[in-house]
């Protein structure tokens, strides 16, 4: 196994920005040179979080810093100085194509970035044709599939024990913009990356409109893959409860139904399984730590050129799609096929449709 060292520079000191500052100071092939935020205070209390005295300010010279880890308050800096092999942003999802040619001006060799990949099917298409131009490899955080439980899961359906894959059910309280590219990568997931032929979906409610996830309370769909598998998906205020789980986040599942038996994921609370060799269950919780690492692990190996990245950007593209191919079909009240063409901003689209 290669033991080559990359570097990093994160842009985002909130939660996620942290999460990925932390995991990557914990790895032990992407080194963490630089973090930025445009608020200050949250960029000395992420430092101060990690318990790191050495971390230094942007405006000392490099000659004095005494750690390898700068501070800043602006991005271009940052990467100007910090010249790193991996820019990573974790910033709301309205901001992305900026920063997306800003890595690619810096000449970084991967971009990873935080779910969604977008707002807007349009943005999302130019990104990728950006990052096919530059030659470029991203990657984006759909981390959970990392999971045991996730995995455990997967292991059953790829063995053939639940016969012919017939539907996959996923499904989660949270909100459109915040869920739904998880749910539709997973979907893509279990089923081996199948393409999608077409889909149809129906939404509901404005009250989430306005945040900065604009999204419908609720939607609901069916995805038809090329291999006969129909994927269903419920995102959203009224989706399924799943009482194993008690936090709202953690209020999701993956259900694998097949000819000969079943194998499901919750988000929070393990996986279960009926199979030809009966009934199986294990544990497993989604955990930001130990997805997160994996995640990791994997963009050093995938700068290596051992592997391609479970969540690359091309992959990510086609769940995007997928997402925002829901949307257009309730806003145009028609089966929406694939591939999708730029058309009306979807965000927009909903605040004119949806009473
Ligand atoms: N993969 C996951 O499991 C997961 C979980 C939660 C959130 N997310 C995603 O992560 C992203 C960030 O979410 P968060 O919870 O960390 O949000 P947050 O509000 O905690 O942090 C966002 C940070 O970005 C900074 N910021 C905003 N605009 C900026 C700009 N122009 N330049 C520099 N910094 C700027 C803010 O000051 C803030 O510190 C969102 O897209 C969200 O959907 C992913």
């Amino acid at each position: 196994m290669s033991s080559k060292k990359y570097t990093v520079s994160v842009l985002g000191a909130g939660k996620r920005g942290k999460m990925h500052a932390k995991l990557f100071n914990q790895s032990d092939r992407i080194q963490l040179t630089g973090l930025c935020d445009i608020d200050a205070g949250r960029l000395d209390a992420a430092a101060a979080e990690y318990g790191n005295p050495a971390f230094s300010k942007g405006d000392i010279p490099s000659s004095q810093r005494v750690c390898p880890l700068t501070l800043y308050t602006d991005v271009n800096k940052m990467l100007t100085e910090t010249r790193p092999d991996v820019f990573c942003f974790c910033t709301p999802p309205a901001i992305r194509k900026s920063l997306f040619q800003l890595g690619i001006d810096h000449k970084v060799k991967l971009i990873a970035y935080e779910k969604p990949m977008s707002t807007n099917f349009n943005e999302a298409k130019e990104m990728i044709e950006m990052a096919r131009t530059a030659g470029i490899k991203t990657v984006v955080s759909h981390q959970q599939k990392y999971g045991d439980h996730y995995q455990a899961v997967k292991r059953i359906a790829d063995s053939g024990k639940l016969g012919r894959i017939q539907s996959i059910y996923g499904h989660t309280w949270g909100w459109y913009l915040h869920m739904v590219t998880h749910v539709m990568d997973y979907l893509r997931f279990y089923n081996n990356n199948a393409e999608a032929l077409w889909v149809a979906g129906q939404i509901d409610g404005r009250g989430k409109l306005e945040d900065n996830h604009p999204s419908p309370e609720y939607a609901g769909g069916f995805i038809h893959f090329e291999n006969g598998v129909r994927g269903i998906v419920e995102i959203g205020a009224i989706s399924p409860d799943v009482p194993e789980s008690e936090y709202p986040w953690h209020k999701g599942r993956f259900c694998i139904q097949g000819t000969k038996g079943f194998a499901e994921v919750i988000i929070g609370a393990g996986w279960r399984a009926c199979t030809e060799d009966g009934y199986q269950e294990g544990p497993g919780c989604f955990n930001y730590e130990t997805d997160g690492a994996r995640y990791i692990q994997d963009i050093a190996l995938w700068l290596d050129g051992t592997q391609i990245h479970p969540c690359n950007g091309e992959d990510t593209f086609k769940g995007f799609q997928m997402a925002m191919g829901l949307l257009r079909s309730a806003i145009e009240r028609k089966i929406i096929r694939f591939p999708l063409e730029q058309g009306e901003n979807e965000v927009e689209a909903m605040k004119r449709i949806i009473p």
